[in-house]
């Protein structure tokens, strides 16, 4: 995904953590206009994953990171558009407070790491973008993914899962969250 600024000088590292501050390691301080181009692509980020989902509307946008404490790994590509960079994809995780049905459907409350929103640009798909970002995060939570939970995962992340960390034993649940049956079972210190 192109932009008309640099995004090396935005994102000088391959994989940049965002919060709500919408900074990349607080480069952006007293630059307005930095912060306004990362609030650009992290919209434009939304808005392809919400179409490439088929959503009515984008779960990620500036303004709902600058609301809420979730974490955002953005992926580029520095070498691409005369050296200025291109986005390759963008992987938006946070904590959530979930009442979930265990093994034996019994209600339990759990407050997980959750996949929130996933994307890779079309063009780049099934090149193992997906992977490099979704391991880079996992090395930084040093967490297993099968204690995570997944917000209305697509089937392409169903198939992902299952292909690269063997999750395939889904635990069915009353709303959008996808839990995994492992989940239950290395369950201390995640509920
Ligand atoms: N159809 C089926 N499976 C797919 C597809 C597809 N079009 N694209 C990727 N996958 C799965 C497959 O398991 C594939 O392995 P295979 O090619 O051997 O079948 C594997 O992902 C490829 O792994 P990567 O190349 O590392 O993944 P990629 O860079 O494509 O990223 C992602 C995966 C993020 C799901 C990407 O396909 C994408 O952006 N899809 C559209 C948006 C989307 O569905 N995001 C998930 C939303 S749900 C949520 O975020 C909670």
């Amino acid at each position: 995904m192109e932009f008309p600024f640099d995004i090396n000088q935005l994102f000088p590292e391959r994989i940049s953590v965002l919060d709500h501050t919408l900074e990349a390691g607080g480069k952006f301080a007293g630059r307005p206009d930095l912060q306004a181009c990362c609030a650009t692509v992290i919209d434009e980020l939304g808005k392809a994953s919400a179409r490439a989902q088929q959503l009515p509307a984008p779960v990620t946008s500036a303004s709902k990171m600058k609301s809420q404490r979730h974490q955002l790994y953005l992926l580029k590509d520095g070498e691409s558009n005369g050296g200025r960079g291109v986005v390759t994809g963008f992987l938006k995780i946070g904590y959530k407070k979930l009442f979930l049905l265990d093994l034996q459907s019994v209600h339990v409350e759990a407050e997980p790491l959750c996949v929130l929103d996933f994307y890779i640009v079309e063009s780049l798909q099934r090149h193992g973008y997906g992977l490099e970002l979704f391991d880079f995060m996992l090395q930084d939570k040093n967490l297993d993914p099968v204690l995570m939970a997944y917000d209305r995962p697509s089937p392409k992340l169903l198939s992902f899962l299952a292909n690269h960390y063997h999750l395939t034993e889904n635990v069915p649940q009353v709303n959008n969250f996808v839990v995994f049956k492992s989940f239950f079972l290395n369950r201390s210190g995640n509920i």
